[in-house]
């Protein structure tokens, strides 16, 4: 296996003679694949797990099965059974693009208030830490609906790379113990957790084996029973009991009505670009959209300080209308159509001064006052995971997955060995104030029974006339931004492993201020955003950790490459 690689088709032809080529041209239907597999994860095992599916004559759905369940176990802190995330499909023979919503629910006894205090203030930690934290979760389901009516393999053939490495044990890696470290007293607050995830109530030994045998069985139940496996029955019961005797409120109600939804896409025309991506609940898409159509607005800009700005200020409206807007679709009447607009574009546009920002302040969603207690920074931290996968036939999946925070909630229910996410966090616990990213929200985002928190994973396929790139990230609040920034790269023609390097910036409206990575900005451009009155912040951690896979077509060249900034590796193989 390869870090990041690349393979030619074309090399395969070298020997043959130019006028068998050229009959075989005229022969060979167009073929819809690559011909070979291509993927990219967050972990190295993850990535085998795939190989190892594919090599069994699994197809992309298949390998995102073993992808996600893999990387459930081999990085807990990111992903797993307990929680959620969206799966981005392309399915070659029907040329159907969809995106399966395996967003986590708030249990039934969910309300407005849930996280607040009797003076209606927040009460701090309460949507992060320990079962009210807990949503209902959306992943066990998304394994069982892609086994179910995408792949070719059962759910159990799928899943057996996965259940091997909860048996087995998987080395606790640096980013592992980082993040342990820093979720240390979550972990510690529940027995099970401590017992997996720490060595006496401290963090293991580097490449200490983690091993998660109830998760394993889990897994297996999971794979004989399909989604009553987890949803009802001795699991579930479990689940429930685990989560109210530590003060939560689910029902075994809430766990046998959750459902995945597949959703229609947002679809993006821009330059000569098709670009798919995540709908509501996700905010991905419509951001992506609003900040893609402004740049249309303005057209060519040939200076890269001006482009810079136009793109900050693009980001800090389309942030703007984030958390006024968006949330669940299922609950609230969300206006896409006109988020979408080319008008409102302009008008957003024309809101634009080319020669200074925009305080955000200046464009209010409520009072100055509370606009300044509202100012809050996103913490660092490594949590969320994404995949991107092509198979030889062409069909693809993006997927984003998660727990939120790194671990969780922290909490396991009793005999489960599912960490359980703390997704309650996404919602506008507290209407205006910043969640753990410093996003803010309102109504539409509101805590309310069986509604779906708003998220930033944004999943995503880039399709030109040439080039198909499958892409996305984690990144918290920022991943609008890092995959917005991989779109454009893809859009200048930037190879994969370019495109996964490239340094990042962000704005999200609040707090109002420019973060950045080491080499993001040409000194002049840096000068150019002073000048303007933009407030830098540069980030002395990288951000995100983007998974890319691209095939080009007219090339017949088909890439992956993983972030280096992750830990995670790319592969591309041919059939056998
Ligand atoms: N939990 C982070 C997100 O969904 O955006």
């Amino acid at each position: 296996m390869y870090r990041n690689t690349a393979l030619s088709a074309r090399s395969f032809g070298a020997y043959a003679c130019t006028w068998i080529v050229a009959l075989l041209l005229v022969w060979t239907p167009a073929r819809a694949g690559p011909g070979h597999h291509a993927v990219a994860t967050a972990h190295p095992l993850a990535t085998d797990a795939a190989e190892a599916v594919l090599a069994a004559g699994g197809n992309a759905f298949d390998a995102a099965i073993a992808v996600t369940a893999a990387l459930g176990v081999a990085q807990p802190q990111g992903s797993g059974l307990g929680g959620g995330g969206f799966f981005l499909l392309y399915h070659a023979e029907s040329e159907h693009s969809v995106m399966l919503d395996a967003r986590e629910t708030a249990p039934e006894a969910a309300h407005r208030d849930l996280f607040l205090d009797d003076a209606g203030e927040p009460v701090p930690g309460l949507s992060l830490d320990g079962a009210l934290a807990a949503a209902i979760p959306g992943t066990p389901a998304a394994l069982v609906h892609l086994a179910e009516h995408y792949g070719r393999l059962s759910l159990g053939t799928s899943l057996a790379p996965a259940i091997e490495l909860a048996e087995e044990g998987v080395p606790a890696d640096l980013t592992y113990l980082q993040m342990a470290e820093f979720r240390k007293r979550a972990l510690r607050a529940g027995a099970d957790a401590a017992g997996i995830f720490l060595d006496d109530g401290e963090l293991p030994a580097e490449r200490a084996r983690i091993l998660q045998p109830d998760l394993a069985r889990t897994l297996r139940r999971l794979a004989e029973h399909g989604h009553s496996g987890f949803y009802e029955g001795e699991i579930a019961q479990r689940l429930v009991e685990g989560v109210r005797a530590e003060g939560g409120i689910w029902s075994l109600d809430d766990l046998a009505r959750y459902r995945v939804v597949e959703r229609r896409p947002v679809v993006l025309e821009y330059q000569d670009a098709r670009i798919v991506t995540a709908a509501p609940p996700s905010s991905g898409g419509i951001v992506i959209g609003q900040i893609l159509n402004i740049l249309a607005a303005a057209g060519a800009v040939d200076d890269s300080g001006l482009r810079t700005h136009l793109l900050v200020e693009a980001m800090r409206r389309a942030y703007r209308d984030r958390a006024l807007y968006l949330g669940d679709p299922d609950h609230v009447p969300i206006p896409v159509t006109r988020l979408l607009s080319a008008d409102y574009a302009a008008d957003w546009y024309a809101s634009i001064d080319p020669d200074r920002a925009t305080p955000s302040a200046s464009l209010p969603l409520f009072g100055e006052a509370e606009h300044a207690a509202t100012t809050r920074t996103a913490r660092e931290s490594r949590q969320t995971s994404h995949f991107s996968v092509m198979d030889a036939d062409g069909n693809r999946v993006s997927g984003t997955i998660t727990l939120n925070y790194p671990f969780g909630s922290g909490l396991v229910p009793p005999d489960t060995g599912v960490l359980l996410n703390n997704e309650m966090d996404d919602f506008a616990t507290h209407q205006g104030s910043p969640n753990v990213y410093g996003l803010i929200g309102f109504d539409a985002n509101a805590v309310g029974p069986h509604r779906r928190p708003l998220s930033s994973m944004s999943p995503t396929f880039v399709e030109t006339p040439d080039r198909i790139a499958v892409l996305g990230s984690p990144g918290g609040s920022r991943i609008i931004t890092i995959v917005l920034q991989g779109i454009l790269a893809t859009l200048e023609g930037a190879d994969a492993e370019a495109l996964a390097a490239r340094p990042r910036f962000h704005h999200q409206y609040l707090p109002d201020r420019v973060e950045f990575e080491t080499g993001a900005f040409t000194s002049s451009v840096r000068a150019s955003l002073v000048r303007r009155g933009h407030r830098l912040a540069p980030q002395l951690r990288p951000f995100g950790d983007l998974q890319v896979v691209v095939w080009d077509r007219s090339e017949d060249r088909l890439e992956a490459a993983s972030d280096p900034r992750g830990d995670g590796t790319a592969s591309v193989f041919v059939q056998r």
